[in-house]
């Protein structure tokens, strides 16, 4: 524990003594500036005991792209990667202190492991292209304009943490975004709908927060890199089963719309039929009424010819 202090504190005023955005390459060799930005780098993170990574970053001769574990080094014997996934590692990451004395960083996966503390300003690492910290313990919000500093970014996972706040607008300033997972955290809020681009393959913000409609653009995802997200809304804003129902409830809407213009021409038909009918009925109530008055008429005419004649008759008897 007092070693680790120790460090720290060799580290903080070397922090202090050393300009933030040091280029490495400027002043020292390259593979020196890696071995120094690495070792810095560890001292950030506390290994466990199940850690088989950063022990072989210790012995003080050790030389990182031939010696250090999880270092990914290119023909210069520049290193390049940094992957650290599933190392058991703990504390967090020291930048830019650290990683800005890497002039050729392109990833950096610390994924599955338990680094916490807010996002670290990768900002001085200038040439970073995948950052993968999921499956962490970061936390708070990422401020909005974040991302302008980092615009060499294409790849970006941040999934399983507990990120909060509003996802940056300034995602849409990274020209060569091609994946962006964010699941599984608790950012709240509209989903950008600026960061809808053509370059974006990956997408996924499942189990958030989130609220509003899913921006046109990112309805081309499917429904799962939506889910868990009670406030989101549009077509594919749902879970599964809800826009399986939606599906449904849309071809029942369809039927009915069909049944319905059907409907028109057919209660046109049985409104002419009833007409038809009643105005029948009609005509055949009048043609009786007519016939009843006509054979009513004669019978009061033979009614009254008879009378006549019974006239005829008495007047013959008088
Ligand atoms: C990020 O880390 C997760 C978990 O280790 C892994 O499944 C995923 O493939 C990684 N993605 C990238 C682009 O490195
Ligand atoms: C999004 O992430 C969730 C949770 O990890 C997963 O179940 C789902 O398959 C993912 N969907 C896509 C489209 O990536």
């Amino acid at each position: 524990m007092s070693s680790m202090a120790a460090v720290l504190a060799v580290v903080f005023i070397a922090s202090l003594s050393l300009p933030t955005h040091l280029h490495a390459q400027e002043s020292l060799p390259p593979a020196l500036a890696d071995k120094i930005g690495l070792d810095f780098f560890r001292t950030g993170l506390n290994p466990t005991k199940s850690d088989r990574i950063l022990p072989s970053w210790v012995p003080p001769k050790a030389t990182p792209c031939r010696d250090y574990a999880g270092i990914v080094c290119n023909h210069d014997s520049i290193v390049t990667g940094i992957h650290l996934s599933n190392a058991d590692l703990a504390g967090y990451i020291n930048v830019p202190f650290a990683l800005s004395h890497l002039s050729r960083l392109d990833t950096l996966d610390v994924s599955h492991n338990r680094i916490a503390g807010p996002i670290p300003d990768f900002s001085p690492i200038l040439t970073l292209q995948v950052l993968n910290l999921s499956y962490n313990g970061f936390s708070g919000s990422i401020p909005d304009d974040y991302f302008s500093g980092v615009k060499t970014l294409k790849v970006i996972w941040l999934s399983y943490n507990r990120f909060t706040g509003e996802i940056p607008s300034s995602l849409s300033e990274l020209d060569g975004l091609t994946e962006l997972r964010l699941e599984g955290n608790k950012f709240s809020g509209k989903i950008p709908a600026s960061i809808a681009s053509p370059t974006l393959k990956s997408f996924n913000v499942s189990h958030n927060s989130l609220t509003g409609k899913v921006p046109e653009g990112l309805e081309k995802f499917k429904a799962s890199a939506f889910e868990g997200n009670k406030g989101l809304s549009g077509e594919f804003g749902k879970t599964g089963k809800a826009v399986e129902a939606a599906v449904v409830e849309e071809e029942k809407k369809k039927k009915e719309e069909e049944e319905g213009s059907w409907g028109l021409p057919v209660a046109l038909g049985m409104g002419v039929i009833i007409v038809g009918l009643v105005a029948l009925l009609v005509i055949v109530r009048r043609i009786k009424a007519a016939r009843t008055f006509s054979s009513l008429n004669s019978e009061n005419h033979q009614e009254g010819t008879g009378s006549a004649a019974v006239r005829q008759q008495n007047s013959a008897y008088a």
